[in-house]
């Protein structure tokens, strides 16, 4: 699937504004990628198809994941937001012609990240949480970070997200958890290097 197909398919499947975000994630992911080396037509087809399992049903999505427990990441157990993202990478995968693993694991874990994302995985996170329409307070001092730093960048979205999955009450995905860990000692470790 190139990204004409791409962008096709998400106009077909998504509402104005979800399909809005979607070529504002598009643009945000290419630049990030032009700055940080990352292949931009790989960050346009991952941006283009991430949310993109995002306007069907809920029983629709324990479907696809029941479907394909190969590639569904032990879904079902974690919550529900992250369920699109795996749904739309499965559906990318058996359907939409997507071979490309670097593409599907960015798109997987987009919602959540996971421990050893990739510079892609990692493009694709941020690029969706400051996107142009974006307005969440904070969200100027990540655009910022993240054209210097991709795993600063990481570390404030993630702790940003998981900061407000778990003052809403909600529960929080273990791997977003574990992404953060990860990163931070990622960090940490080239901080010690002499
Ligand atoms: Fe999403
Ligand atoms: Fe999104």
């Amino acid at each position: 699937m190139n990204q004409k197909q791409a962008k096709e398919l998400v106009r077909s499947r998504l509402s104005d504004k979800r399909y809005e975000h979607t070529l504002n994630v598009r643009k945000m992911a290419v630049k990030l990628a032009k700055r940080h080396g990352a292949d931009e037509d790989r960050a346009a087809l991952a941006a283009l198809l991430h949310d993109a399992a995002k306007e069907i049903s809920k029983d629709e999505m324990r479907a696809i994941m029941k479907a394909h427990p190969e590639y569904a990441e032990g879904g079902e157990e974690r919550p529900t937001p992250v369920w699109h993202g795996i749904c739309a990478a499965i559906l990318a995968r058996t359907e939409w012609g997507v071979e490309d693993e670097a593409v599907l694991s960015a798109i997987a874990c987009h919602t959540a990240g996971k421990p050893g994302m990739s510079k892609l995985d990692k493009i694709l996170y941020l690029a969706d949480m400051s996107s142009a329409e974006r307005d969440w307070p904070g969200v100027n001092k990540l655009r910022k970070l993240e054209r210097k730093d991709l795993d600063a960048a990481m570390l404030m979205a993630l702790k940003q997200t998981n900061d407000f999955v778990l003052s809403q009450d909600k529960p929080l995905d273990p791997m977003s958890k574990a992404a953060y860990d990860d990163i931070q000692a990622q960090v940490e470790a080239r901080a010690a290097k002499p």
